[in-house]
């Protein structure tokens, strides 16, 4: 665990340089705009460690499978959003002097983001080493007003001389993914141009034809006065530079204004691509980078209106919540049903940028809740629009009659998860998609998503699990052999507990969507079923039988269902007995040592148990919350935030609260050391959960919003806001009072506390905290 970062409720702080952490720094600074997002690298060279990492969303190369021992069935490539034009580089050269914060003395440093305007700042002395002392102010941000925009305002000051600085803003596409599979460069130039202070480089991947024009137009100004220059070109192959000589005396201050865009082919015609940029380059500098920056802010504003969490008492788990609502929001904006978001979103090249169950699981929950509804539509639509690769994927695999097994890892609906045992065992993912559908339907009551979208992608995965499952002559029941649960520390084992009860799960409610279809839109069903070739009688037989007679491994002693076959057999030591020094164990132990001990990685069997809390009852959850959790590492982010909850519901308090913390500061304070890598960013939308399902007990029912709020006893207040079926409700909960406010006109039925109570138009009521 790191402790470098300073708490702060809005800011997220780095006091005085700490190179030795400066990939978690620039994972944890890193700004981002749904379009786009770009690592908190330096301006200036950098020669010491750093991850430089520039992102456009959407943008992708199938790099090459590397494996050591090819199997049939393996998917050709491993896509990933590939580190695009570096477009905030400026080279700086002090009387002849190249500025390199890793050569130099610093003085004092501070660096930090803003989150409630979305600003990414630094405050820097340093001396050089012949002794030149000069001070650097750089603000940056990723407009979330104008999604193809970046700004910067970079400032030098020469403190103790006179003499020649330059400033040299470039674009620079001549960059490498440190995870490429073959050192491959992934980027060819297509065009460059540049005149006066404007260039641009357009660059084209490799495979994909993606084209990207990045372009750059610059102003400066002396002592804030605007002043001439006239800059040299450099040249060379994906790269364009602009350097500007100006004569400092002591004391003076250049100022550099560097506008950029990033114009995709994903959304402009590919021959249009430099005229577009150059457009909007000209409207973008008309503007300036003060008038740019407030259309920025205010759009964070609203952003924060709808999504803010506010504790009072605890600025620790404060910083915690803002954080990770403040990535998500910067992620994804869902207003392209194309896009979704990757593990590590923008924020660094790990799982390629490219979407996992996590969504489904994870994500979902906080864009139903603060956003508008079509947001995560379009993260259903997204799987939607890939159910016939889906079905395709489950044809290579030998599945037929339009059986549909999504991908664990895709971008554009193809697989491309390169470990045999997640590539081909990890298929609860089907049942994480399915319950999506439920889950936004229960949400929104947007039930009529079935009739076009949902029962389509329904019928094809319970067509997988109808064929997935085998009759076990020797036990007279159906088991699912050959998979990976949730807790990828167990691979290839039989009879896992939560892919079993997702697989008949989703067949019943495949066939609660016949019923309502059938009922509903009678014709619209006919023609599915035609389209579909959809046997109902003969296919929904067998599902009947399969949930019937599916077999759970279950322990009658303990009264627990078990992770899967055999997990008895195993040596069951506390994690709480591992020594610090080996844990995570997933880089301190063999990988063989790992499957056969009993540490779950993250929530497995407590993961169907929190999706399907109301078919068990509470001394149930209780039994097997006892029984798992203490086995489990969390060495998953996304296992604490489902234990939160769990053990919110179970009035586990102070158990809630640990968990919370952890998940919400997980990257904050580095738990598992992997920050450097990138942002957890699928697991912020299960810390939001944490905090909203766990401390506001918030669950949708038949149409009500259930709350059973309580507040950790550090703090003095909490508030959330919630967006459901158009009203905007904003939480309060204090130590001794419970407020609600309806900031729409629209009413809504809510059970607090198990009483049903009406919120009218506009109204405000407020309930003694019956907790106490
Ligand atoms: C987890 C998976 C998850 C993936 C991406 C893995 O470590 O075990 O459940 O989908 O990370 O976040």
């Amino acid at each position: 665990m790191k402790n470098y970062i300073k708490h702060d409720e809005w800011k997220i702080v780095e006091e005085g340089f700490h190179p030795e952490h400066n990939r978690i720094t620039e994972s944890l600074l890193s700004i981002g705009n749904g379009r786009s997002g770009q690592r908190a690298n330096f301006e200036e060279k950098y020669s010491g460690d750093s991850l430089q990492g520039t992102y456009i969303a959407g943008v992708y190369y199938p790099d090459k499978t590397r494996v050591g021992w090819w199997k049939n069935g393996y998917p050709e490539y491993f896509a990933k959003i590939l580190n695009a034009a570096n477009w905030i580089g400026i080279n700086v050269m002090v009387k002849g002097e190249e500025l390199d914060l890793a050569k130099c003395k610093i003085l004092s440093f501070y660096r930090e983001l803003d989150m409630k305007s979305g600003l990414l700042s630094r405050s820097v002395v340093v001396q050089m080493k012949r002794g030149k002392q000069v001070e650097i102010n750089s603000k940056r941000f990723l407009s979330l007003a104008r999604q193809d925009v970046g700004a910067i305002c970079y400032s030098l000051k020469a403190l103790n001389f006179s003499g020649k600085v330059s400033l040299e803003p470039f674009i620079d596409g001549d960059v490498i993914n440190e995870d490429s599979n073959y050192d491959e460069k992934f980027w060819i130039e297509k065009e460059k141009a540049a005149r006066g202070n404007e260039g641009f480089v357009c660059m084209q991947t490799k495979k994909t034809g993606f084209l990207v024009c990045t372009a750059m137009s610059n102003r400066f100004r002396m002592n804030r006065q605007e002043t001439e220059n006239q800059p040299v070109t450099s040249i060379r192959e994906k790269y364009i530079a602009l350097k500007s000589e100006f004569k400092l005396n002591e004391g003076d201050e250049i100022c550099l204004e560097k506008y950029v865009v990033n114009i995709s082919s994903l959304y402009y015609s590919k021959n249009k691509l430099t005229e577009i940029s150059e457009n909007s380059l000209k409207q973008v500098v008309a503007k300036g980078f003060d008038q740019l920056f407030a259309e920025h802010q205010s759009m964070w504003t609203n952003r924060w209106e709808t999504s803010d969490i506010r504790i009072e008492g605890d600025v620790a788990a404060q910083q915690g919540i803002r954080f990770n609502i403040f990535h998500l929001n910067q992620t994804y904006l869902g207003d392209d049903e194309r896009l979704n978001i990757g593990p590590k979103g923008f924020t660094g090249e790990k799982y390629g940028g490219v979407t996992y169950w996590d969504t489904e699981a994870y994500c979902l929950p906080f864009y139903l809740g603060t956003s508008d509804e079509k947001v995560a539509r379009h993260l259903l639509l997204y799987r939607f629009k890939h159910l016939h690769k889906a079905i395709e994927n489950a044809r290579k695999l030998g599945f037929n009659n339009g059986a549909a097994l999504f991908p664990m890892v895709t971008i554009n609906g193809e697989e491309c998860h390169n470990e045999w045992e997640i590539t081909f065992e990890e298929i609860h993912r089907n049942g994480a998609i399915a319950y999506a559908i439920y889950n936004y339907i229960n949400y929104t009551g947007d039930q009529e998503y079935l009739a076009p979208y949902g029962f389509q992608v329904l019928l094809g995965i319970s067509r997988f699990w109808s064929q997935r499952v085998t009759w076990s002559e020797e036990q007279q029941k159906f088991v699912i052999l050959g998979v990976t649960g949730p807790n990828e520390y167990e691979n290839n084992v039989n009879n896992n507990f939560h892919t079993n009860y997702m697989a008949v799960w989703t067949l019943k409610y495949t066939l609660e969507a016949i019923d309502y279809l059938k009922k509903e839109f009678p014709f619209l069903y006919e023609e599915l079923v035609q389209k579909l070739k959809f046997n109902e009688l003969k296919e929904t037989s067998r599902w009947k039988e399969i949930i019937e007679k599916i077999y759970f491994p279950y322990d009658e002693k303990r009264g627990v269902y078990l992770q899967q076959d055999g997990f008895l057999d195993k040596e069951l030591i506390p994690a709480s007995e591992l020594s610090t020094d080996e844990r995570p164990i997933n880089q301190n132990w063999s990988w063989d040592r790992i499957l056969r001990s009993c540490y779950i990685k993250q929530a497995d069997v407590l993961q169907s148990l929190y999706w399907f809390e109301d078919q068990f009852d509470k001394e149930t959850l209780a039994r097997h919350f006892d029984f798992y959790e203490p086995l489990t590492v969390h060495e998953s982010s996304l296992s604490s935030c489902i234990h939160a909850i769990l053990a919110s519901s179970l009035g586990l308090l102070d158990k809630a609260y640990e968990f919370y913390l952890r998940t919400a500061r997980l990257d904050l304070d580095d738990y598992n050391n992997d920050t450097e890598d990138g942002l957890h960013i699928t697991s912020m939308g299960g810390t939001w959960m944490a905090f909203v399902k766990g401390f506001g007990g918030l669950r949708a029912k038949n149409g009500q919003l259930v709350l059973n709020p309580f507040i950790p006893e550090s703090w003095k207040s909490y508030s959330f806001r919630i967006n459901f079926r158009g009203a905007h409700l904003e939480i309060r909960m204090g130590k001794k009072d419970l407020t609600i406010i309806n900031h729409t006109e629209i009413s809504v039925s809510l059970v607090i506390w198990g009483k049903p109570q009406q919120l009218n138009a506009l109204q405000t009521i407020t309930i003694k905290n019956s907790r106490l």
